[in-house]
């Protein structure tokens, strides 16, 4: 049985408890991600702790952005990790993107546009045209053309960067949400059925899963649900 198209974020306090969630998600699912936090305080060596001997894909979502030069030097320090995705802010350009893409090869860059936490009002304010959709629209296909194989969405937006950018793209999409549980900090939510529907390739889901008392069985219980989504039970 193939693993979910799920990436879970492992947003955990400390080494231990990421390591053990994703030794728990890890039968269900194709993808754990390490975040910032993560990486930052246990560094490289968090990524061998959290892939374990599965040879689960590992999504390190560092979100780079610097100049061409600075993002390839990064990009190449973390591709002998081999991750299967990293990102970068689309804002950082077009030369930004094809550096980290250059220096990456064995890894999907996956640009994120807009971040989910910018109002219409806060675009304005840093100088990004908008509204929003506009702005993800147009950042998804900078990214695409500079190289990005993977985008990074809310899944209220997919379906039109699906049209923007066509079927080759691996859409990413974070905000996601099982029928019935808690929503947290998210404020625009879809379920993960929802979320396929709209075009998305790989779900980020965090603590739906983590937070459960047991992540494991939580993850095969969405995984089971896109199976019958996709109607392969
Ligand atoms: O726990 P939850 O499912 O909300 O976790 C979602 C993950 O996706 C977190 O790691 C969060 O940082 C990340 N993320 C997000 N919204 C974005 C980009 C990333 O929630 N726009």
């Amino acid at each position: 049985m193939n693993p979910a198209p799920i990436a879970v974020a492992l947003d955990a306090p400390d080494l231990e408890t990421a390591a053990r969630w994703a030794t728990l998600v890890t039968p269900h699912v194709s993808t754990v991600k390490v975040g910032l936090e993560l990486y930052l305080r246990y560094g490289p060596d968090v990524v061998a702790s959290v892939r374990g001997a599965s040879g689960v894909q590992v999504f390190l979502d560092l979100k780079l952005h610097d100049i061409p030069a600075t993002v390839a030097g990064a990009a190449r320090a973390v591709a002998r990790l081999k991750p299967a995705y990293l990102t970068v802010h689309a804002t950082g350009g077009s030369a930004m993107i094809r550096a980290a893409a250059e220096a990456a090869p064995n890894t999907k860059i996956a640009a994120v546009t807009v971040l989910t936490s910018l109002a219409d009002g806060d675009l304005t304010s840093v100088g990004l045209a908008g509204p929003a959709p506009d702005a993800v629209r147009r950042l998804s296909s900078l990214a695409v053309e500079a190289g990005a194989q993977a985008l990074v969405c809310s899944p209220m937006e997919a379906a039109a960067v699906r049209a923007e950018v066509g079927p080759d793209v691996t859409l990413i999409t974070p905000g996601v949400r099982p029928t019935g549980a808690a929503t947290q900090d998210q404020a625009r939510v879809a379920t993960p059925e929802e979320a396929l529907s709209s075009g998305a390739d790989l779900l980020v889901i965090g603590r739906p899963i983590t937070a459960a008392p047991d992540p494991g069985a939580a993850a095969a219980g969405i995984a089971a649900s896109l199976r019958r989504t996709r109607g392969i039970a």
